[in-house]
């Protein structure tokens, strides 16, 4: 392997202003604000309202706050990866209009759909790109705006997700601190406990898929849940051991934000204490794909050179994985 490793060297993130909250959800769906607390972590979540707006409108002010930070100009940008479930449109790719709309007239760029494991599979992608020494400014954006594929009268998915979009710069490392392992996993025979059944080519959109409701998310939430308290806590563990990392060397969990009980679960699992996982859940609820990109944003200024972090997903597919990292720079001020 190559002495060029991939880091972060900044963060940029956007949520939109509203928050539907679990007293509002009381309004909409039989449920009630305990329920939704104790069986998820979850308060809140923030909307992207309007009209001819969708998740590339996450991405741009997220992305342009990398470019703030780092004094860049967006043509610098080689590279644009959108991990998303909720593209813009099926095609053109996302990343296609994000770069469009940011300027980034000199990237190229793709879509790259796993679910809620989407931001690990693209960071992991993104970091092979800088490795390979072919590209040095990558983009990897998880952008989300899966209120447009929730149906709000099923109680079962409508509590649970939120809109948002985090991203991250990647640029090539010789000190040894960036992306160091990753261990990424897929069983599609998940398929059928969390899925959004039409609207591809297998059953096209008809009259009649509209009316069943089958361009909103289904999930079959008790087995989702045995596989991703199982899965993600599994392949962190693994990661740990195939790293020789122990829980004392770890400062940050970066976990994926669908449930509270999960997150936990694989805390304890990694012997972690709470004080070092990063949890936002109660705020955002589970943005898919941005919910790490989210997390890594928001606590940026408590993250210290050196540190090891491991990022860890489970999702739809089923989809997921474990990254280690040591973070690249100081973010105080
Ligand atoms: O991010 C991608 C991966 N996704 C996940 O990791 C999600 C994994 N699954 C989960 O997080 C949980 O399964 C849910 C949060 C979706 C559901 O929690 P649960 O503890 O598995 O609840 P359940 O589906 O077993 O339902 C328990 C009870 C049922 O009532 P009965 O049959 O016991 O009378 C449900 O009908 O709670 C009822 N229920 C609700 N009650 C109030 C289900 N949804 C609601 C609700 N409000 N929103």
């Amino acid at each position: 392997m190559s002495s060029v490793i991939a880091a972060i060297t900044a963060t940029g993130g956007y949520v939109p202003d509203y928050k539907l909250t679990n007293q509002e959800l009381e309004t909409m769906v039989d449920t009630n604000d305990e329920w939704i607390r104790t069986r998820t972590g979850i308060s809140e979540r923030r909307i992207l309202k309007g009209e001819g707006l969708g998740s590339s409108d996450m991405a741009v002010p997220a992305i342009q706050e990398i470019l703030r930070k780092k004094n860049m100009d967006a043509s610098e940008i080689d590279c644009i990866i959108c991990a998303t479930v909720t593209p813009d449109m099926v095609f053109p790719a996302t990343a296609n209009i994000i770069a469009d709309k940011v300027g980034a007239v000199n990237a190229w760029g793709f879509d790259l759909q796993a679910a809620c494991s989407g931001f690990l599979y693209a960071l992991t992608t993104g970091a092979a790109f800088i490795e390979s020494g072919r590209y040095k400014k990558v983009i990897v954006v998880g952008a989300e705006k899966m209120s447009a594929i929730i149906d709000y009268t099923d109680r079962a998915t409508c509590i649970i997700f939120g809109d948002g979009a985090g991203a991250v710069l990647l640029e090539p490392s010789n000190d040894g601190l960036g992306v160091l392992d990753s261990i990424l996993r897929s069983d599609g025979s998940g398929r059928n406990y969390l899925n959004m059944k039409a609207g591809g080519s297998l059953k096209p959109a008809t009259i009649e898929t509209v009316t069943a409701k089958e361009h909103f998310v289904y999930q079959d939430g008790q087995p989702v849940f045995k596989f991703a308290v199982k899965g993600m806590a599994d392949v962190s563990a693994e990661l740990m051991e195939k790293n020789n990392l122990k829980s004392e060397d770890i400062a940050w969990l970066v976990p994926h934000q669908a449930n509270m009980r999960i997150i936990t679960a694989t805390a304890d699992r990694m012997g972690l204490s709470m004080e070092k996982v990063m949890v936002n859940i109660q705020r955002y609820g589970n943005t898919t794909a941005a919910t790490i990109p989210l997390c890594l944003w928001e606590w940026e200024k408590q993250l210290n050179k050196g540190d090891n972090l491991v990022l860890a997903a489970f999702g739809g597919g089923f989809t997921w994985g474990a990254t280690w990292l040591k973070w690249a720079y100081d973010s105080k001020s």
